[in-house]
């Protein structure tokens, strides 16, 4: 079993990143007891497809490594490292942008969503993105892939772009494993607290739509006030949410960081209003992200620390990735002295 998993660098780390994926990453982790490998990046080539600030790249990068540590990726058990030190990752995806498909790639929603209306001045790395993110898992043979579910679609390319190099140049054998995607049942997708039909996201220009696992407290307690929700009391059952994406939206954090079904938080809060719900998704959130948040701001500024951990990481990974580079080289017929 090899788990691989990555998050890009920008922003913050929020509830939907740490429900959908990272809370995954951290128990696949202590489940896996030496019986198999996480590698676990940071994407900072895929952070260049969007305008960013060169000179705080590399802050961030370090930043969010902390963040991951914070919420229990342990350096020692799992190897930790961002992109732009393996090469191989960059090497992999162009050698597999012979396999992708023009049509694949079109089909892509997060390129609609990301590229908007100015599709003509969106950057190539943009629309390649998800062939740099079939090379990141397929580099290391993965196995099991725990991401939120936006990103199920960039797996299902990587396992096409796989299955495709695996029948054009593997010669009768498999040279790429097809990866399989890990979704959390009740967290694959968290929606902002200001709109229940968007995800939420780093890129929302409104801080209010999202939980940071930086947030305060108070912070914490005046965003779910404000959460937009609808008038009515919340049903005893989940069919009762339909329409109401909002109100299902709270009730799915809550069974997410409770570790409990829908159906059992409206067992208990069923009739009553956000005036009472509120409160109690506030306190329960506070609880557990406390202590995430307090661990992060104790590792955040040690940058040398944090570095080491991400070189002594990356060392390991290009290891790992030598063999099936070379593998894919070989199979194509290009000769590397
Ligand atoms: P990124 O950085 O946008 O998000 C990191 C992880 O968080 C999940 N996620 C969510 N889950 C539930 N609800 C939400 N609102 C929510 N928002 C984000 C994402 O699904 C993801 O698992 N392209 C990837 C990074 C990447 C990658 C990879 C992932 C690069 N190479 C290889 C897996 C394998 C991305 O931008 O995720």
């Amino acid at each position: 079993m090899r788990v691989v998993s990555g998050i890009q660098p920008t922003g913050n780390l929020h509830l939907g990143n740490y429900l959908g994926a990272i809370r995954n990453w951290a128990r696949m982790q202590d489940d896996m007891a030496g019986d198999g490998q996480c590698l676990f990046f940071l994407a900072d080539l895929h952070a260049i497809s969007m305008p960013h600030v060169p000179a705080e790249l590399h802050a961030a990068t370090l930043e969010m490594a902390g963040a991951l540590v914070a919420c229990g990726i342990d350096p020692d058990r799992s190897i930790l490292f961002n992109q732009a030190q393996v090469p191989a990752h960059a090497e992999l995806q162009w050698l597999l942008n012979g396999t992708a498909r023009l049509g694949w790639l079109n089909r892509m929603t997060q390129f609609k969503d990301k590229s908007g209306k100015n599709r003509e001045g969106a950057s190539a790395a943009l629309y390649t993105y998800p062939v740099l993110q079939a090379a990141d898992v397929l580099l290391y043979q993965a196995t099991h892939v725990p991401v939120g579910e936006d990103q199920k679609q960039h797996l299902e390319l990587a396992r096409d772009i796989a299955q495709k190099f695996n029948n054009d140049f593997g010669a009768g054998e498999e040279i790429f494993t097809l990866p399989d995607p890990i979704t959390p049942p009740e967290a694959a997708r968290i929606m902002s607290l200001r709109d229940g039909t968007a995800k939420m996201s780093k890129s929302d220009p409104s801080d209010m739509s999202r939980i940071n696992l930086t947030d305060d407290a108070d912070e914490i307690m005046k965003k779910v006030k404000k959460a937009k929700t609808d008038p009515e009391p919340l049903p005893s059952e989940k069919a009762g949410l339909e329409g109401r994406p909002e109100a299902l939206n709270l009730v799915t954090i809550y069974a997410a960081v409770a570790g409990s079904a829908v159906d059992d938080v409206l067992a208990e809060f069923g009739g009553q209003g956000f005036g009472s719900f509120k409160p109690a998704l506030g306190e329960l959130l506070v609880e557990t992200l406390g202590p995430i948040s307090a661990r992060f701001r104790e590792l955040k500024d040690d940058r040398e620390e944090l570095g080491a951990i991400l070189a002594r990481g990356a060392a390991k990974a290009r290891e790992i990735a030598s063999p099936t580079l070379a593998e894919a080289y070989r199979a194509l017929g290009l000769v590397r002295g």
